[in-house]
C-alpha cells in the first residue's frame, strides 16, 4: 500500500550537470545552486543502456565533496545492481535506477542508506510500478528517451503521473527530458513536483531568472494535493 502523505510536497528544481561544462564541474555547481537549485541532478550512462558515456562514482565523490545540494543521481545502466552500492557510497541522496534493468535494485539502494527512485522510459508502460510505490520513494518519470540533453519534450508521458497519483503514491514524482519555462506547467499539473532542467538552465543567459520562473510557473500549477488522496 502506498505511503500516505506526510507533508506536502514541494516543488523542486533539479538542474541537470549533463548540460554543466564539465572542465569547470566544480565552478558550475556553485553557481547553480547560487542561482537556486534545490536538488542536483547527476545523469550516468554506460554506453549499453544507453548509446552515451558520462560519469562513474569517482566523479560522483568528487561532486559530493563539493556540492552544498543533495546529489540526484540517474543511473541509466544496464546492472544496477552491481553498482547501486558505489553510486551510494559515492554521495548520492537519491539514487534512482530503471524499470527496464534490474528494479529490483532498489532494495539494496534502500538499504545502502540512500532514497530509492525508479525511472521509466517514454516507451515503458507505467503499470509494472505500481506494486513497487511501497518501496519507493520517487518515481522518474522520463519525457524524453534517455541517453542526451536537449531533446523535445514528450507531452504524452504525461498520463503515466496523472496514474501515479490516482493510485495514491504521495512520493516525489519527477520528470526528467525538455522541461523549460514552457512545458514545466503542464507536468506540474499532471502531479510532478520534482522537475529536471539541463539545456533549459545551463543554456540561458540568467541561471537565477530561469530557475525562479520555473519555480513560480511550477507552484502554479501544483496539483498533488488535490489529486492524491489518502491512499487506504
Ligand atoms: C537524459 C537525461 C536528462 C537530460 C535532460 O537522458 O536523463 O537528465 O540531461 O536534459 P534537458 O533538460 O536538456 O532535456
Ligand atoms: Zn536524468
Amino acid at each position: 500500500m502506498p505511503r500516505p502523505a506526510t507533508k506536502p510536497l514541494s516543488v523542486k528544481i533539479a538542474p541537470s550537470l549533463l548540460s554543466a561544462d564539465f572542465a569547470h564541474l566544480a565552478r558550475d555547481v556553485a553557481r547553480v545552486e547560487d542561482a537556486g537549485a534545490d536538488w542536483l541532478h547527476v545523469d550516468v550512462m554506460d554506453g549499453h543502456f544507453v548509446p552515451n558515456l558520462t560519469i562513474g562514482p569517482p566523479v560522483v565523490a568528487a561532486l559530493k565533496a563539493v556540492a552544498r545540494r543533495p546529489l540526484d543521481v540517474h543511473i541509466m545502466i544496464t546492472d544496477p545492481v552491481r553498482y547501486a552500492r558505489d553510486y551510494v557510497a559515492a554521495g548520492a541522496h537519491m539514487l534512482t535506477c530503471h524499470l527496464e534493468t534490474q528494479p529490483e535494485a532498489i532494495d539494496l539502494i534502500r538499504a545502502a542508506g540512500a532514497l530509492a527512485g525508479l525511472a521509466v522510459s517514454p516507451q515503458t508502460d507505467i503499470a509494472p510500478v505500481r506494486e513497487l510505490l511501497p518501496r519507493l520513494d520517487m518515481v522518474l518519470v522520463m519525457s524524453v528517451n534517455p541517453g542526451f540533453g536537449g531533446q523535445g519534450f514528450m507531452p504524452e508521458v504525461l498520463p503515466k503521473i496523472e496514474r501515479l497519483r490516482s493510485w495514491g503514491f504521495a512520493g516525489d514524482i519527477e520528470i526528467d527530458g525538455g522541461i523549460s519555462p514552457t512545458t514545466i506547467g503542464d507536468a506540474a499539473a499532471a502531479g510532478a513536483n520534482v522537475f529536471v532542467a539541463g539545456s533549459a538552465i545551463f543554456r540561458s543567459p540568467d541561471w537565477e531568472g530561469t530557475i525562479r520562473r520555473m519555480r513560480e510557473l511550477a507552484g502554479n500549477r501544483l496539483s498533488v494535493g488535490a489529486s492524491c488522496p489518502d491512499a487506504s
